[in-house]
């Protein structure tokens, strides 16, 4: 008994001392913890006679309810002073102006792509997606680049060296890949969900992404943002490709009406081929789209290639599309006047801050795109 005495006055003298609330903690382990001074106590309960039992029970579950009281309370007291100390030593002046906060932006690509993905979804396109990483069957094969054809060094490729089964992947060097995606007919499933596959035709699709060509100046970026447009199905011709650009590109640069000219071009994939120049006016130093007398190259475009479709599965007899590919980047330069696309990619907060949009002002052709 004198031994459960002497412990107990040991035990709230050290908890009286402690001196902050991690002592504390170290204490209660000690007494209360599994391998705790109190806790073996009540360990050798087990081995006494009933008699001695009866005696000490009690005494020894009375002193581990005292000093679970006395640290919870001194616990208390300790957290008090803390807290005490704190608003002593804290001060804050609410009269000083707040910290100005930096707000973030959309970026002009991304606002972009808003922009055109909602002019053509409200055409009735859908947005198709694939992976910047692609095969070269996807890049240029399908897309009826001849085998070893000076074509596919044309597009200064980013290559990959080859796998262990002589496969040489590559960096994407236009959207192109994704008409591929999206026409053939295979069992294979996609690599991830947002992958497009087998879409039936009617088909009518944009595909926004990046692009990869080892290419930079004032206007080429080694990576660059494409968007694609597929449209298959009976009985299209080059006027439904004429319809669709001129709209778009009134809809995008909110002009009334615009003038184009189609020059013949030579893509694998398109047959006819064509680059699409737009009336635009060049005389106050800047370009001004929808009047004038001068030409702005802006896209490449054509009808499908029957070989295209023949490698997706597709019978060119019964259905026909066009495609057309542009440059998103290049698109913006010219809505929001930026004068170097690099510049686009140089994650400069302050052009951002200026050339950036308000993440609250979603592009919606019926409200206003910009
Ligand atoms: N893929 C072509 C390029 O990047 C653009 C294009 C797309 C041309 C579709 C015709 C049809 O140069």
């Amino acid at each position: 008994m004198t031994d459960l005495t002497t412990l107990e006055a040991e035990l709230s003298a050290q908890v009286a001392a402690a001196p902050d609330v991690a002592a504390l903690e170290a204490l209660r382990v000690a007494a209360l913890g599994k391998s705790g001074s109190i806790s073996g106590l009540l360990k050798t309960l087990g081995s006494m006679s009933p008699d001695e039992r009866r005696e000490a029970g009690p005494a020894i579950n009375g002193l581990r309810d005292r000093v679970a009281a006395a640290l919870a309370e001194r616990k208390a007291a300790l957290e008090a002073a803390e807290l005490d100390a704190r608003l002593a030593a804290e001060t804050l002046d609410l009269t000083l102006p707040a910290p100005p906060r930096r707000k973030g932006s959309v970026h002009p690509t991304m606002q972009v792509m808003d922009e055109m993905t909602a002019i053509f979804a409200e055409m009735g396109f859908q947005v198709a997606e694939g992976p910047d990483i692609e095969t070269d069957f996807n890049n240029f094969t399908a897309l009826n680049f001849p085998e070893k054809h000076p074509a596919r060094e044309m597009h200064d490729t980013f290559f990959f060296k080859p796998g262990a089964d002589g496969e040489r992947k590559l960096l994407r060097t236009h959207t192109s890949p994704v008409q591929v995606r999206a026409m053939q007919r295979t069992n294979e499933k996609p690599a991830a969900p947002w992958i497009a596959t087998a879409i039936e035709p009617p088909i009518r699709i944009i595909v926004p992404g990046r692009t990869y060509r080892c290419d930079s100046d004032a206007t080429h970026s080694p990576m660059f943002h494409q968007m694609e447009g597929l449209v298959i199905d009976k009985g299209i011709h080059m006027g439904h490709l004429k319809w669709t650009l001129e709209t778009f590109i009134a809809r995008f640069f909110e002009v009334e009406g615009v003038v184009s000219r189609f020059r013949p071009h030579h893509f694998p994939f398109t047959e006819p081929s064509a680059e699409m120049d737009i009336g635009c006016d060049r005389s106050g130093g800047e370009i001004k789209i929808g009047t004038g007398s001068d030409w702005l190259e802006i896209l490449g475009c054509g009808m499908v290639h029957p070989n295209v479709l023949r490698f997706c599965g597709i019978d060119p007899d019964v259905y026909q599309g066009f495609a057309f590919g542009l440059g998103i980047d290049r698109l913006g330069m010219l809505k929001y006047g930026m004068p170097d696309l690099r510049d686009m990619f140089e994650g400069d907060t302050r052009w951002l801050g200026h050339y950036g949009f308000s993440a609250f002002a979603a592009p919606n052709p019926a409200t206003g795109l910009s």
